[in-house]
C-alpha cells in the first residue's frame, strides 16, 4: 500500500485575511464544499492506499481530527510539531514513524493547498510512479508550465514527454526551486522543465537515505524529537527542544535540489497551488472581463479583479478597478494589486510587529 504523508502545518500568511494562523486555508472552504485539506485526504483513500499520517501545528490538532472524521477518516498518525520548521523536517518525522511501523513502505507527501480536479487520474500518475519509487527513486510529479512562475520548483526533463503528456516515468536532469524571473522564463520558453507538484513518492528507506547523506544533523534532531516525544490524546508530540534547533527549510532545498535519484512523472490533469489570490482569482473561473466575485460583492465595470465578501456580512462594491484583489472579512480587509499577491506575506509580517 501507499502510505499518504499529510502536510497541513503551513500557516498560509498569503492567503490574509481569509486564511488566519489560527484557522489556515488549508482548513478553510476556499472552493467547494469541502476544505482543501478534506479533498486532498479523499484523494489519497481507497484502494491501494493505507490510512493517512498528518503532520500539523498544535492549534490545528482539532480541527484535522474532526475534518477527517467528517470524511470518515481517522489518521494513522499524528504528528504534532511544537512549531513550524518547514517541509523537510515534517516530511522527515513521517517517514521515520512510517519506517518503524511498516519498514521500506512508500510513502506519499501530499501539501494540503491544492487543488486537483480529477482525483482517479492523478491516482493513476501515482500508479505510474510505483516501480521506481520501489526501486529507490525519489519520485516527482511534473507539471506542463503554462508561466514563468518563480513560486514554484521546476524539473528539468531528460527528454521531452510525449506528445499525449502520459505518465510515464523518466529520469530527472536536475531540479530548481524557486528560480528568479530570468531563469523561470528560460525555462518556460525552453520547453524542457515542467512544474514540480510539490508531491513526491518515495520508500521510506531511500528518503531516509538521502537525509543521512545531505541533511545528517537534521536526522538526528528529527530522531531525538520521535525519541522524546510525547503521547497526548493520541496526537504525537514531537520534543520542543530538539526540534527547534532543526533548520528551518523546505524539502526542495533540503534533499531535492541535492539527490542525484530523482524520477519525474508527467501530470497531464488539472492542478493548481492555491499559494496566492491571484492562483485563487485565475482557478475561480474569471468572466469575460476577468472578474471574479464572491459573496455580496459588486463589480462595476472592473477588469481582471478579485471581490470577495463573505455571505451574510457587509457588501463589497468596485467601480472602475483594474487588477485589484479586495477581500472584505467582518474584522479585516484587503486590497492589493493583483501583481503583488506574494507579498500579502508581508502584511501578515507587519501586522504581528504592531502587535
Ligand atoms: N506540517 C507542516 N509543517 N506543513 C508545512 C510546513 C510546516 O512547517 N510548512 C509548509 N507546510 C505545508 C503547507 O501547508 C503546504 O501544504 C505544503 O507543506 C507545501 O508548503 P508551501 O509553503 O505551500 O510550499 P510552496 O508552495 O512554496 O512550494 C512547494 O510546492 C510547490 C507546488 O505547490 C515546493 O515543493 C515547490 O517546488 C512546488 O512547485
Ligand atoms: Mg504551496
Amino acid at each position: 500500500a501507499i502510505h499518504p504523508l499529510l502536510l497541513c502545518g503551513g500557516s498560509g500568511t498569503r492567503l490574509w485575511p481569509l486564511s488566519r494562523k489560527s484557522y489556515p486555508k488549508q482548513f478553510t472552504r476556499l472552493t467547494g464544499e469541502e476544505s482543501l485539506f478534506q479533498m486532498s485526504a479523499r484523494r489519497l483513500a481507497g484502494e491501494g492506499f493505507a490510512p493517512p499520517i498528518v503532520v500539523t501545528a498544535t492549534d490545528f490538532r482539532f480541527v484535522v481530527t474532526e475534518q477527517l472524521a467528517a470524511i470518515e477518516t481517522v489518521a494513522k498518525a499524528t504528528l504534532i510539531e511544537p512549531e513550524g520548521r518547514n517541509t523537510a523536517p515534517a516530511v522527515l518525522a513521517g517517514a521515520l514513524v512510517l519506517a518503524e511501523q511498516s519498514p521500506g513502505a512508500l510513502m506519499l507527501v501530499a501539501p494540503s493547498d491544492h487543488v486537483i480536479p480529477e482525483p482517479e487520474r492523478f491516482r493513476e500518475a501515482v500508479r505510474a510512479a510505483v516501480p521506481a519509487a520501489e526501486k529507490g527513486q525519489l519520485v516527482t510529479f511534473g507539471i506542463r508550465p503554462d508561466r514563468a512562475e518563480t513560486g514554484y520548483g521546476w524539473l528539468a526533463l531528460s527528454e521531452r514527454p510525449d506528445a499525449d503528456f502520459r505518465p510515464v516515468p523518466q529520469a530527472l536532469k536536475a531540479f530548481v526551486e524557486k528560480p528568479d524571473a530570468d531563469t523561470a522564463r528560460a525555462m518556460l520558453e525552453g520547453g524542457e522543465h515542467l512544474w514540480n507538484a510539490g508531491i513526491f513518492l518515495f520508500s521510506t528507506d531511500a528518503i531516509i537515505a538521502a537525509f543521512e547523506r545531505y541533511q545528517p544533523a537534521m536526522l538526528e534532531g528529527v530522531r531525538k524529537a520521535l525519541a522524546q516525544a510525547e503521547i497526548d490524546l493520541g496526537f504525537t508530540r514531537l520534543a520542543p527542544e530538539p526540534w527547534s534547533g532543526l533548520q528551518d527549510i523546505s524539502i526542495d532545498y533540503a534533499v531535492m535540489e541535492k539527490a542525484p535519484n530523482l524520477t519525474v512523472v508527467p501530470y497531464a490533469g488539472g492542478w493548481s497551488d492555491l499559494g496566492g489570490w491571484d492562483a485563487v482569482w485565475r482557478d475561480s473561473g474569471p468572466d469575460d472581463a476577468g472578474v471574479v466575485r464572491s459573496g455580496p460583492a459588486t463589480a462595476i465595470d472592473c477588469r481582471d479583479t478579485l471581490l470577495r465578501a463573505e455571505d451574510g456580512q457587509q457588501p463589497l462594491v468596485g467601480i472602475g478597478l483594474v487588477d485589484v484583489i479586495a477581500v472584505a472579512m467582518p474584522d479585516a480587509v484587503l486590497v492589493a494589486h493583483k501583481d503583488r499577491a506574494q507579498d500579502v506575506r508581508k502584511a501578515v509580517a507587519a501586522l504581528k510587529e504592531q502587535g
